[in-house]
């Protein structure tokens, strides 16, 4: 490196931070090369990164001992059921509806995953899981969005707006931007999507040092979705919210394919029970499920992973025969605007980093690519959850996970959970069901009618090992697609539907109805 003053300060930092081993192949690298890695280290706070491994090291070493102990269910009466408290739903709705009319509700989209595990080359937002109109999750959100406020306007006849943040990183900024942008924000105004970045943190190996990806370039990732919190603050996201006058946030994952985005029910059902803070879940069922569960620890709210109980505690029920800790968390979570901002402001730098072994592809200092075989470093993230424990009033919001959650994490070819044909089944079981729900019935190719509980057990069942009934080609749902823009949650369909009998492929758009009897999709 030549030693002109802004790079000698380089050099230096580097040297001080332990960190000079990022110059190794200096001399090697073009010049355009070279002022992209001073550019890169320029930005890194190595006293801040050597920190955050310091601590994150000391927390992972000291969370050896289980969790059993010190957790306590969540208690009944901060507990809202769709099921258990049927009665109280619709009050709910109404009033989530009411604050959306007011144009009071945001939805705030964590986008900034990198979705090794499903390994498109592009978004996971803009994966298309093959439905019949090949919307993608980015679309079908959209749509929800656009359907929802037209159902608060009509119910309370003004013009409302629910903003939609989008948290990308650096790596998913521009072609989701660009996508946005191509498909005219798929009916929403422009203005009303506003994306913003989380940030980077570098890979590092055992003892912290940056591992670097190529001669001129450290291995970087996105901070974890819990990266939000900061990147709201600096991003100007928070003073965007107050100028809107926002007063109420649904957090959500992209890749739930069912995701009620700025769900009335659960707006209203925290808003009623004054919360600052609410999680949305599904009951878990199954002891062993690798899920996380809502709970108390010591007294504070927080998400505890599987790996953390022991199976004994796992299994253990109450009185009504149900899992006592049960509670599986989704991802959806509704913060108050003032306890978000208080996050934001107060509590975010105490967020501790939580550590991922991972086999991470490195140059050698023979300047060799390695891709090891197993885990030879870590990356550090922070979790959206993290803040449960700063809530004063937290409230847990049950719903039915057929109803609602079906993430797409894997790819199909490896025949796991969580891939793009249990996502379109599952879309697909649920538009099914909204249409016989609304006096509807299919036919088979013969003009018989299809039983609504097809034959080997219905999509969307549960089998014995608590996954959704769905891989077997027997028990694939009926093939039927209902748009957003017509139905956000089954309303409306009785008098397109009632009494009538269709064949599948069965779509419901703006145009109307339309039937694939040949071309199943
Ligand atoms: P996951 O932890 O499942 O990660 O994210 P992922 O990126 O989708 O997939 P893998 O683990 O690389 O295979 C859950 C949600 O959190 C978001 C993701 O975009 C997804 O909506 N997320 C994750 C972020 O927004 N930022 C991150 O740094 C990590």
């Amino acid at each position: 490196m030549d030693t002109n003053s802004s790079s000698s300060i380089l050099v230096q930092k580097l040297s001080e931070a332990g960190q000079s081993h990022l110059l190794h192949f200096w001399d090697k690298l073009s010049p355009d090369d070279q002022i992209s890695l001073t550019r890169s280290l320029e930005l890194m706070d190595f006293g801040e990164i050597n920190t955050f491994f310091k601590k994150a090291m000391e927390t992972s070493a000291s969370i050896k001992e289980k969790m059993d102990t010190r957790m306590e269910a969540v208690p009944r009466d901060v507990l809202g059921s769709v099921t258990r408290d049927r009665d109280s739903v619709k009050d709910w709705e109404l009033e989530g509806l009411s604050c959306i009319s007011q144009s009071k509700v945001a939805v705030l989209l964590l986008a900034g995953g990198q979705g090794t595990r499903l390994g498109s080359s592009y978004p996971k937002g803009m994966y298309d899981v093959g439905l019949p109109s090949h919307k993608t999750l980015f679309q079908i959100q959209a749509e929800r969005i656009v359907r929802l406020q037209q159902l608060a306007e009509q119910k309370h006849n003004v013009k409302c707006c629910i903003p939609w943040y989008i948290m990308t990183s650096s790596r998913t900024m521009s072609s989701t931007k660009e996508y946005f942008a191509q498909n005219k924000y798929f009916g929403l105004e422009k203005k009303n999507v506003i994306f913003f970045q989380q940030g980077m943190l570098p890979a590092l190996d055992y003892q912290g040092k940056i591992i670097l990806e190529s001669k001129g370039k450290p291995s970087m990732a996105p901070d974890g979705n819990g990266g939000l919190y900061r990147a709201l603050g600096n991003q100007g996201i928070t003073d965007d919210m107050e100028q809107r006058e926002i007063q109420f946030i649904h957090v959500y994952c992209v890749d739930n394919i069912l995701v009620k985005v700025a769900d009335p029910g659960f707006i209203g059902f925290c808003v009623k029970k004054g919360a600052d803070c609410g999680a949305k879940v599904v009951e878990k069922t199954n002891p062993t499920e690798a899920v996380g569960v809502v709970c108390k620890v010591d007294g504070d709210y927080q998400v505890v992973e599987y790996s953390e109980i022991t199976l004994a505690t796992a299994e253990m029920r109450s009185a009504d025969g149900r899992l006592m800790f049960n509670a599986a968390n989704v991802a959806n979570h509704f913060f108050s605007f003032a306890f978000l901002k208080d996050i934001v402001q107060k509590h975010e730098p105490r967020l501790q980093h939580h550590v991922a072994q991972k086999k991470i592809p490195y140059m050698n200092t023979e300047g060799e690519l390695i891709k090891p075989d197993k885990p030879n470093g870590i990356k550090m993230e922070k979790f959206v959850f993290d803040i449960f424990q700063f809530a004063k009033n937290f409230v847990v919001y049950e719903v039915l996970r057929e109803d609602e959650f079906s993430p797409l994490k894997n790819a199909d070819s490896q025949d796991g959970k969580d891939t793009p044909t249990m996502a379109r089944h599952a879309l697909m079981s649920l538009h099914h069901r909204w249409v016989l729900n609304a006096g509807g019935h299919f036919i088979d190719e013969n003009g018989t009618r299809v039983p609504a509980i097809p034959r080997g057990g219905a999509a969307g069942s549960v089998t014995a090992d608590g996954n959704r009934n769905l891989k077997d080609g027997t028990d694939l749902p009926i093939k039927c697609e209902i748009s957003p823009l017509v139905s956000y949650g089954g309303e409306g369909l009785e008098e397109l539907v009632k009494g009538k009998e269709f064949h599948p492929t069965l779509t419901i758009d703006q145009d109307g109805i339309h039937e694939l009897v040949k071309n199943g999709v």
